[in-house]
């Protein structure tokens, strides 16, 4: 079979391929042993299950609400209802001037990337230059890397380290290297994750700002992906503060509230962005899903959607954080070269095994073979050119799932660190 260069890019093994068939395989298919500490699945809220119930009860007794909401297609830009409710919460929750012109639906977060990403990176429509996007702080979300249509559409920056007590790391912006990027190359629009996805980093509020006024400067949008950010599901442990502007893009999605499986992406930016944003979404979906937003929009309009974030969902993984990352400390206290990210957002650990005698992609294999999952640290790093050594030195590992099998993940996770350092290798075989 003859295969065209679209789909020889797209249909190619990826990073986010194995990371999703693994979730798939531990969470849907094995015989339920397995320790998924793997994907990005959010983990089971009891009062978020109970509210979504409810919430589903209250559509399926409303008349024909239900049968509106999975008989009728929604328009190329979303769902109308939850477009104007939502712009009007986040209107008054932020001050910010939006309208429902400021907003389109997409089928997930990660069709939204798709989408953006496209439309700003790439080859010029009528000239033969590259633009790309820069992702000013690596590690960051792997799910970006090969959404691009165009080969190299990504452009990385390594972060400032600083070492904080404890065995901890916290990545910064280097804005001296965001600067000579942006004049160096065509870029087409800035990206970063906040929280970020792996490292649970939370870029601060002056570094926002800084990128704000470099994209503002350089007339190309900031993309702030708030997947796991404010105001749902609110998963940021430190005072950081959302911002929006005219040329700000920002991204959130109904998955990490605990609805993964409804395929909900939201965009937020200027009504021209929206409009393209429509266009792409009629071509490529007709109309994105309804039963997320109908979800949501009962959510919103009994003032569960951001009260369930700030008083429980946060608490739910702020208190995982605390374990995982003090287990994390007590069973590898003798590896001193066994580092972590501060936790300050989203549901990881990112584990940094400084002069790491293999590689972090040896232990996924080593450790898949125990039955636990976790994702190697190398496919964070999308668009970048350096050979740095910690791509192979870091670790991804989910405490979203049941505190009992973060546990034994963990400590199996210690001991085949333990074993590494001391013989210098991992068994695969
Ligand atoms: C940082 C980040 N952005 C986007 C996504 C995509 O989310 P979804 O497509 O489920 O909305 C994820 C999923 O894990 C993520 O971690």
């Amino acid at each position: 079979m003859q295969y065209s260069q679209y789909g020889t890019k797209f249909a190619q093994p990826s990073g986010i391929l194995e990371l999703m068939e693994d979730l798939d395989s531990a969470l849907n298919r094995g015989d339920g042993n397995a320790l998924m500490l793997g994907g990005g699945n959010p983990g089971r809220i009891p009062a978020v299950e109970r509210e979504l119930r409810s919430a589903m009860d209250v559509i399926l007794n409303d008349g024909d609400r239900f049968e509106r909401m999975i008989g009728f297609y929604d328009g190329p830009q979303g769902n109308g209802p939850f477009i104007e409710l939502l712009a009007d919460l986040l209107s008054r929750t932020y001050g910010w001037p939006l309208s429902p012109a400021h907003i389109a639906l997409t089928n997930g977060s990660q069709n939204s990337f798709f989408h953006l990403f496209n439309l700003f990176a790439g080859r010029q429509a009528n000239k033969t230059n590259l633009h790309r996007v820069l992702l000013p702080l690596v590690p960051e979300y792997i799910g970006y890397s090969d959404t691009g249509i165009d080969s190299d559409v990504f452009l990385s920056l390594l972060p400032r380290i600083q070492e904080l007590p404890d065995r901890t790391i916290k990545y910064q912006i280097d804005f001296e290297a965001v600067e000579e990027a942006l004049q160096d190359y065509d870029i087409g629009a800035i990206c970063v994750s906040r929280p970020t996805n792996p490292s649970g980093n939370v870029i601060e509020d002056y570094e926002l700002n800084r990128l704000s006024l470099l994209s503002q400067h350089s007339g190309i949008p900031l993309i702030v992906d708030g997947a796991y950010g404010h105001p749902f599901p609110g998963l940021i442990y430190t005072g950081a503060t959302p911002h929006w502007d005219d040329h700000i893009v920002y991204t959130l999605s109904l998955s990490k509230f605990g609805m993964p499986g409804v395929r909900t992406g939201i965009i937020i930016a200027n009504p021209e962005i929206i409009t393209m944003l429509t266009r792409m979404n009629a071509v490529n979906n007709l109309a994105s899903g309804s039963v997320g937003p109908v979800l949501a929009t009962e959510l919103i309009r009994r003032g569960s959607l951001i009260t369930l974030s700030t008083e429980v969902i946060r608490k739910f993984y702020r208190e995982k954080a605390d374990r995982a990352r003090n287990l994390l400390l007590s069973c590898t206290e003798d590896l001193p070269d066994v580092r972590m990210h501060k936790i300050e957002g989203a549901f990881f650990l990112w584990v940094y095994c400084h002069e790491f005698p293999a590689t972090t992609g040896e232990l996924y294999t080593r450790l898949k073979k125990r039955g636990v999952y976790v994702v190697p640290g190398k496919y964070y790093f999308p668009g970048l050119a350096d050979d740095w050594p910690h791509k192979e030195e870091c670790l991804r590992v989910s405490f979203a799932g049941e505190d009992r099998a973060v546990e034994q993940g963990l400590k199996i996770i210690a001991e085949e660190l333990r074993s590494a350092y001391a013989t210098g290798r991992i068994e695969t075989g």
